[in-house]
């Protein structure tokens, strides 16, 4: 397992739309997994799309880290599936998008169905947390980011604030 470098906004690669695997789960996209989720705790963070280290698969992978136990999710060519018309808010945040937060408004129910680890279909309802990050990790399989569901000036401040942080990171290790 290796960590990888999490790419962040405004990478262009971010904005793609992620390609299913073919041909099932092989040793391959396992080892992309096992190093998604390595760079995932590391970072901390709780969800990371293969894009973010710049995969373009749809691949994901997610610890809620329920009762402060390690609970690894893996999702290959998921599809979800809104199961209710109630939203909530909730404050989120992205390892793309470094220490910026804000709320978005989501479905809080839904249908997952996708290939896991081993390859074998699966399917199951997501509520709460779990539903707001698979929902928030599917949007980046199709190249939208949390913020872009925020409005235009909090995007572009979003932006400004990670660019600024990066150049202040850069010089200092210069
Ligand atoms: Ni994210």
């Amino acid at each position: 397992m290796a960590i990888r470098e999490i790419i962040t906004v405004p990478d262009a690669r971010l904005k793609q739309v992620s390609k299913p695997v073919e041909g099932g789960v092989t040793d391959e996209i396992r080892a992309l997994m096992d190093d998604m989720l390595e760079t995932m705790y590391d970072a901390p963070g709780i969800g990371l799309a293969a894009i973010q280290v710049g995969v373009p698969l749809r691949v994901i992978v997610m610890d809620l880290q329920e009762n402060e136990e390690k609970n690894p999710r893996f999702f290959v060519n998921p599809e979800i599936l809104p199961l209710t018309e109630d939203t909530a808010p909730y404050e989120e945040g992205c390892l793309s998008v470094p220490d910026v937060f804000d709320e978005v408004e989501r479905p809080t129910e839904c249908r997952v169905r996708c290939l896991d680890y081993d390859g074998n279909e699966v399917e199951e309802v997501a509520k709460d947390l779990f539903a707001v990050c698979i929902q928030h990790e599917m949007d980046h399989l199709e190249g939208t980011l949390f913020i872009d569901h925020l409005s235009r000036l909090k995007r572009q401040r979003a932006v400004d604030k990670v660019k600024k942080a990066k150049r202040l990171k850069e010089k200092n290790a210069a």
